[in-house]
């Protein structure tokens, strides 16, 4: 059959117009990438049949260069590498904004890293144009640097993703009730204050005491604003009416974390790592004290991220420092910070140091982060009214785990949940309804690259049937087992502890085999011992 009787006229049409789109479209790419290529001086590397060839990557890097600062990033610098090499390497491209910055392995002094700053954008695009050239016999990598540091002051703290942390909340213009649950140094409270109207108001809390100070002083300067020195857990005591919306931006700030009160490890100090220092609660150095190994090394693992082999390996470590000094007399942040490093065994080129996973461990186990978080949770979104949001900024996975572990079992069931047949006897309460969760923009990383792991969790409180009463109704009418499956270990390591299920034992009939498994052989583990 010839083509023209194969095909309808409708056919014939729309494949015309398809043909037409596309030959569009390929003029469209055409016509950007000669504009790119003009913009950044990238001449055709070749001639390949008559089209002209063009460094891809070269593009890619014109595309993304973005606003100030133009900063390029380097690596496979000489390891002897000196700043002033690197200005004369540089020479010919645009003058500089500030010495190059040399960043050295801590544990071997070699050069690994490095970044130039030029005064315009031209004189990065001709640095990148020296990629793969040698410098000192080796052949450097120059690609845009994606975050610039943090730009900010001592003793200040940047507030991760405010504009949308204000939006979020609807705190626009809003005459209503918001809270601040972790203060801080009041960044997100200054924000939420701006946009907030004549007669709205903020609620601060914190527990350090450097935080409530800084609050004080917010407090005279606007008086719609009260702070309250008072873990967010307990907010519903300090607040009276319902509120629009809450946040939490869980973990540390930048003025604690550099502050010398034993959070990192580069900084020598006493071993407390404890938010509220004026409390008679127990200090990193006296957990490490009283803790097994066994309690230390899952503490690592669930709350640091370590791998579980380097966490067995800290708190043995640990236990032998222990078995010489009980009460660890002499640790420092320095001295611990050399003991993890040492018993992690040293790896070149590591980005960020061997104990910062075990510093942070401790942090979250001292000041009890999860319990509090998963709490701190549970009022927020009991504080708000119908429609109140509840906004986490969290920091880290494990974070990032308990927040979506709550909102799971807050949902409401949506319309079309086929668990709704059973919703027979299940009576309406109050649950969630969960946004998508957000990452900061490449500007704001461009800004401040302490933002870079924020992830920020949102939901709104709302009525209706939960997702787990249903599933609790579906389960006794079709007589369905409980679900076995295995707690993670930062969920049964936070409630152990502290958490819901602190103080009960598991049952044994309750175990998988896998739990059985483990636990016998533990069990053998501790006789031997
Ligand atoms: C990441 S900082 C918040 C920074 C703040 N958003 C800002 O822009 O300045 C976390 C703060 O929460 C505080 N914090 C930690 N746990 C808390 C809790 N359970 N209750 C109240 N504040 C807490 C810490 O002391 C710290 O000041």
């Amino acid at each position: 059959m010839a083509d023209s009787q194969k095909y309808t006229a409708e056919e014939k049409a729309r494949h015309a117009a398809r043909v037409k789109e596309r030959e569009a479209r390929k003029k469209e790419r055409q016509k950007q990438k000669k504009a790119l290529t003009k913009q950044a001086s990238i001449a055709p590397q070749a001639t390949n049949g008559g089209h002209k060839t063009y460094d891809a990557s070269l593009l890619k890097r014109a595309r993304n260069v973005g606003g100030p600062p133009y900063e390029a990033f380097l690596k496979y610098l000489p390891h002897d590498c000196t700043e002033q090499q690197v200005t004369q390497f540089f020479a010919g491209c645009g003058s500089l904004e500030k010495a190059p910055r040399i960043l050295k392995d801590r544990a071997t002094g070699r050069v690994i890293r490095g970044f130039v700053t030029f005064a315009e954008e031209q004189g990065l695009q001709n640095a990148l144009q020296k990629d793969g050239h040698k410098l000192g016999g080796r052949n450097i990598s120059v690609t845009i640097a994606t975050t610039h540091g943090t730009c900010q002051q001592e003793g200040t703290h940047t507030p991760a993703m405010a504009s949308e942390v204000v939006d979020v909340l609807g705190a626009r213009h809003s005459n209503g009730v918001f809270v601040d649950g972790t203060f801080g140094r009041g960044g997100h409270s200054r924000e939420i204050l701006k946009a907030l109207g004549p007669s709205g108001r903020l609620h601060g809390f914190d527990v350090d005491e450097d935080a409530i100070r800084a609050g004080k002083q917010l407090e005279k300067q606007d008086s719609r604003f009260t702070i309250h020195r008072a873990p967010f857990s307990q907010m519903l005591k300090h607040l009276g009416d319902k509120v629009q919306g809450v946040l939490l931006d869980v973990g540390i700030s930048s003025p604690q974390l550099d502050g010398g009160r034993g959070f990192r490890p580069e900084v020598e100090g006493p071993v407390d790592m404890r938010f509220d220092a004026s409390e008679q609660s127990e200090t990193a150095l006296q957990y490490l004290v009283r803790v097994s190994r066994q309690e230390l090394a899952a503490a690592l693992e669930a709350f640091g991220g370590e791998r579980p082999a380097h966490a067995r390996r800290i708190a043995d470590a640990v236990a032998l420092a222990k078995a010489e000094d009980p009460s660890l007399s002499s640790m420092t942040t320095s001295k611990l910070a050399q003991l993890a490093s040492a018993a992690k065994g040293h790896r070149e080129y590591q980005q960020m140091h061997p104990a910062k996973m075990t510093f942070q461990a401790l942090r979250v186990a001292v000041n009890r982060e999860f319990a509090e978080l998963r709490d701190g949770l549970e009022a927020a979104t009991e504080a708000c009214g119908l429609n109140g949001a509840v906004a986490v900024l969290t920091w880290k996975h494990a974070e990032c785990a308990v927040v979506v572990d709550f909102q799971a079992t807050h949902s409401l069931a949506e319309k079309d949940s086929m668990l709704l047949k059973y919703s027979s006897g299940v009576s309406d309460s109050w649950g969630v309804v969960v946004d998508q969760a957000r990452r900061p923009t490449d500007a704001e990383l461009r800004r401040n690259s302490r933002a870079r792991s924020a992830v920020l969790h949102v939901h709104r409180k709302s009525r209706g049937t939960r997702l787990s009463d249903l599933e609790a109704k579906a389960g006794a009418v079709l007589n369905w087992a409980p679900h076995h499956i295995p707690v993670p270990a930062e969920q049964r390591a936070g409630c152990d502890r502290w958490g819901a299920g602190a103080g009960k034992k598991k049952k044994k009939r309750d175990e998988t085999p896998e739990e059985r498994k483990a636990r016998k052989k533990a069990k053998k583990a501790r006789r031997k011992e």
